[in-house]
């Protein structure tokens, strides 16, 4: 388990890696493939989003994401996974653009398979990673400020033990404290996230119903992975 800030792009290389931003990052991009979203462009600011979508038919594109959580200036969509609805993005290529969780997809963008990990489609993932039976795993969290996130962890947790069900020997020490962290909270994730800094300012910024849509679990049981710079579903064998 690591933050995106604690490893390089280079030692990411080849690497099975799951990508968690539970707040909100990841969990607005399985939304938004749930709801017909054709694929995910994680970009690192509006410039660069402007000038990749410059080169599609404008109809056919989205743009998204958020500063400071805030929408950004001029761009239709937020960060709110309750705005990525299939009348809005339904076969649409989106443009995201967020401050943490899309910096961390595309830190990974040299590792392969990359999954996009969230709690609406965790279990969902630990099947597909079992499936895999990958040598080694590495969660990479976005984390919030360049600290590990509760959210983030939380969900790792939940997705490795679905692996340690199944793999008890190869899970780390780390993995199981965050195993144990998910599953002494499952019960109470909405009060244990209105603390976190992420989960707060969510709160505070009167995005609140977007923490509790966030906390939900396995409501979207599809994969998506990241592969050329983009993200889109992953058609299970
Ligand atoms: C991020 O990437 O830091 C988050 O998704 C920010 C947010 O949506 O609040």
């Amino acid at each position: 388990i690591a933050t995106h800030q604690n490893v390089t792009r280079d030692e990411l290389e080849g690497r099975y890696v799951i990508v968690i931003d539970t707040l909100r990052a990841t969990s607005t991009i399985v939304t938004a493939l749930a709801h017909g979203c054709k694929q995910v462009f994680p970009v690192a600011n509006l410039n660069e989003a402007r000038v990749l979508a410059s080169s599609w038919d404008s109809d056919k594109v989205l743009l998204g994401g958020e500063g400071q959580g805030r929408p950004l200036p001029g761009v239709f969509l937020g960060n709110s996974p309750r705005d990525y609805t299939a009348e809005v993005v339904g076969g649409k290529t989106l443009f995201l653009v967020t401050t943490n969780g899309t910096v961390a997809l595309q830190k990974a963008q040299k590792a392969a398979p990359v999954l996009v990990g969230s709690l609406l489609n965790g279990e969902t993932v630990a099947r597909r990673v079992l499936h895999d039976d990958p040598d080694d795993l590495v969660i990479l969290c976005a984390g919030t400020q360049g600290y590990f996130a509760l959210e983030d962890i939380v969900t790792a947790g939940k997705i490795i033990g679905h692996i340690w069900e199944s793999r008890p020997a190869v899970v780390n020490e780390l993995a199981i404290a965050a195993f144990q962290l998910y599953q002494f909270n499952q019960q109470q994730l909405p009060s244990l996230m209105a603390q976190t800094i992420h989960g707060r300012r969510l709160v505070d910024m009167g995005d609140g119903d977007d923490l509790r849509f966030c906390l939900q679990e396995d409501i979207f049981p599809l994969l998506a992975h990241q592969a050329v710079a983009r993200v889109c579903l992953l058609t299970p064998e």
